[in-house]
C-alpha cells in the first residue's frame, strides 16, 4: 500500500481527480468505480474543474458505482443515483448508458445483485475503484462481519453506518437499513484503487485498516493483501499512523 499524506481536504480531492485524470487519458474506455458519501464530494468537484478546462473526457468511460439503498427510487434525493448525477455525471460528456448503479427498486434483489456483477465482469471488471471508509471500517457497503463477502449482494446496514448516514436524513427512522453492495471480492479484482480519507474522525479506522490485522471486522483491511492501492488522507487523518 501506498500512503499519501497531504496537506489538507483540497489536496486529496485534487490528487485524487489527477489520478482519475491520468486513468482516463491512458485508456478513454476505462472502467471506473466511483464512491459515493462526503469524502469523494471534492474530488468530484475537481473533476468537473478538469472536464470544463478540456483536460479530461468522460465520452467513454464505463462507470460502476459501489452500493445504493434498497428501497429508494432513482430520484429520491438521498439515493446513490440522485447523489452521482448532482455531483458528477449532470456536470460531464458521460453516456448514460455507461453509468451503472445498483438499482435500489429492483423487484428481485438477488436477481439485480446478480446482474449488477455480471455486468461488471463482461466489461472485464474495474480498471479504477474509488474508495472511502466507514468509521466502521466498511468500504461500500461492505459492513463488519465474520467473514469476506465476496460478490455484488443484499447487505443489511450496521448501526453504526445507519446512525452516520442519518445526517443526509430528516430522522433516523427515514435511512433504509438495506442495500446492494459490491462485495469484497469484486472490489479487490480492481486493478487499481485509491481509498480517501481525512478528518480526525477517520483517522483511528485508517490506523486499523492499513496497519492492524486483516480480519472481516474491519472490512478495508482486506485491501493490505491488494498490490495497488494508493490510500490518500490529510495531516489530521495521518497523525494516528
Ligand atoms: P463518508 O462515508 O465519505 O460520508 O464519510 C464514507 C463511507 O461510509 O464509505
Amino acid at each position: 500500500m501506498q500512503v499519501e499524506i497531504v496537506e489538507d481536504y483540497i489536496d486529496i480531492s485534487k490528487k485524487a481527480a489527477e489520478i482519475v485524470k491520468t486513468q482516463i487519458k491512458d485508456n478513454p474506455s476505462s472502467v471506473i468505480g466511483f464512491a459515493t458519501g462526503d469524502t469523494p464530494k471534492g474530488m468530484y468537484r475537481e473533476l468537473i474543474k478538469l472536464y470544463n478546462n478540456g483536460e479530461v473526457d468522460f465520452a467513454d468511460i464505463k462507470a460502476f458505482n459501489l452500493d445504493e439503498y434498497y428501497g429508494l427510487p432513482k430520484e429520491n434525493p438521498q439515493s446513490y443515483h440522485y447523489y452521482m448525477m448532482k455531483n458528477l455525471f449532470d456536470f460531464v460528456n458521460i453516456k448514460k448508458e455507461n453509468i451503472n448503479i445498483p438499482n435500489g427498486m429492483a423487484e428481485s434483489i438477488e436477481k439485480e445483485c446478480e446482474e449488477y456483477e455480471k455486468k461488471i465482469q463482461e466489461v472485464g471488471g474495474i480498471d479504477l475503484q474509488v474508495l472511502g471508509i466507514g468509521r466502521n471500517g466498511h468500504i461500500g457497503f461492505n459492513e463488519p462481519d465474520l467473514k469476506f463477502e465476496a460478490e455484488t449482494h443484499f447487505v443489511e446496514l450496521d448501526e453504526d453506518t445507519i446512525k452516520a448516514n442519518s445526517r443526509f436524513f430528516h430522522s433516523i427512522e427515514e435511512v433504509p437499513i438495506k442495500a446492494i453492495s459490491m462485495g469484497i471480492k469484486t472490489i479487490m479484482q480492481a486493478r487499481k484503487i485509491i481509498l480517501l480519507a481525512f478528518g480526525k474522525e477517520k483517522g483511528e479506522v485508517i490506523y486499523k485498516a492499513i496497519k492492524g490485522e486483516i480480519t472481516p471486522e474491519i472490512p478495508a483491511s482486506i485491501l493490505q493483501l491488494h498490490p495497488n492501492v494508493t490510500v490518500i488522507v490529510d495531516k489530521e487523518t495521518a497523525s494516528f499512523l
